[in-house]
């Protein structure tokens, strides 16, 4: 009897190209504390935000995550038709079904793909990008274009002092795909279900509404649906964070072969200014290894927050492609994902020419 038929693809990959779409509007934590009981002051010492941008106009999920999507795959010199998968990383993707990876792939031109979400809370990223070198490694696609879209401020409560002033929106996108030297490490990765509810929304849909209650709710200003928002325990969060994150972040170094004095860059989750400094110093990282603050004016914007804060870096000359950074993402699950990588090379450069 003949055997089934196995593949093995290329056991090094990396990342080969970086987009970024930014929203237009940029919002101001005076701007926030209009319906918010908080201040400026408050926000800043608390969590490192100053700003944060929201969609406006014609910006949705969908042309932000294909805008982001174009710009990696033309920074990355791969023609788009080599395309062999997409995944989106997203948590406020306004449907469930259908989800939003055939659509993006179909905006982009390339409908047909396999295309699928991950919804890893904030560690989407972190677990969309293992799953796309593992894809690689498999074979099962020879480049995947891994997307990390939010449109936080659309699931936000504005009148919630433990959210409204973290969230934000945006796209950034990655190509992965073959490499000379390997780029990314296994994934370190790993969830809390215990403390799941530590960042939730105030409605269940199912558990909520049996189908004669629904039935009485259909029309939109009434219906619990279109109310549904993001909550969040930020204190417990910040107490799981800080016993969690350092044992990850040994175990991401330790999985990479590398350790902490081979770290030029550190690009964590951007949730929170102060937890990112605590993991610094923690890690023993010196202080003028860069890391990531993308939060100050763009906020939290969940599972696009790497490839944004990514993309800051590279685009403004903080960090170079080629160097060794150090990612880690975590929020919602709870969970969280790392890994160690080499850096794609700075927005409009398909090499690290930029490394100097
Ligand atoms: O991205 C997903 C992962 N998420 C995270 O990692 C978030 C982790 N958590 C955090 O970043 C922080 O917990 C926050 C920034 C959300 C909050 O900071 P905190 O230092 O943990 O504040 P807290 O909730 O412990 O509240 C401290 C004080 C309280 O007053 P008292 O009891 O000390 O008098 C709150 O009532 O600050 C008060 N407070 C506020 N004051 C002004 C809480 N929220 C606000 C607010 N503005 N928005």
């Amino acid at each position: 009897m003949a055997g089934i038929a196995a593949k093995t693809g290329h056991q090094n990959v990396a990342m080969l190209g970086i987009g970024a779409y930014r929203p237009r509007r940029l919002v101001s934590n005076d701007e926030i504390c209009d319906v918010l009981d908080s201040s400026d002051e408050w926000i800043y010492e608390r969590s490192g935000i100053r700003n944060r941008r929201w969609i406006s106009g014609d910006e949705n999920a969908r042309t932000m995550a294909a805008e982001a999507a174009r710009r990696a795959i033309a920074n990355s010199g791969i023609p788009p038709e080599k395309i062999g998968a997409l995944i989106l990383a997203t948590n406020s993707w306004k449907t469930k079904i259908p989800h939003g990876g055939p659509i993006v792939a179909y905006d982009i031109g390339l409908n047909g793909i396999p295309a699928y979400d991950v919804a890893a809370g904030c560690g989407g990223f972190g677990y969309g990008l293992g799953i796309a070198a593992d894809t690689v490694r498999a074979g099962s696609a020879e480049y995947v274009l891994l997307v990390g879209v939010e449109t936080m401020s659309v699931v936000m409560e504005p009148t919630d002092r433990s959210t409204a002033f973290i969230f934000g929106d945006g796209a950034g996108a990655v190509v992965v795909g073959p490499s000379e030297e390997n780029g990314i490490s296994p994934t370190v990765w790993g969830s809390d279900g215990e403390n799941a509810e530590a960042i939730g929304q105030n409605l269940d849909i199912p558990e909520y509404m049996d189908r004669a209650e629904r039935m009485q709710h259909l029309d939109p200003e009434t219906d619990p649906v279109g109310r549904m928002y993001v909550t969040m325990e930020g204190s417990k969060v910040f107490r799981w964070a800080a016993i969690t994150l350092p044992k990850a972040l040994s175990s991401v170094l330790e999985t990479s072969g590398l350790a902490a004095d081979d770290i030029e860059v550190f690009v964590p989750h951007q949730a929170n200014a102060r937890i990112n400094e605590l993991m610094k110093k923690n890690l023993g990282l010196a202080d003028e290894i860069p890391m990531a603050n993308d939060i100050e004016n763009t906020g939290n914007t969940s599972a696009a927050s790497i490839p944004l804060a990514m993309e800051e870096m590279l685009a403004t000359g903080k960090a170079k492609g080629g160097q060794t950074a150090l990612l880690l993402g975590f929020g919602a699950g709870l969970s969280y994902a790392g890994a160690v990588v080499t850096l794609p090379p700075a927005p409009g450069r398909t090499s690290f020419d930029d490394l100097g």
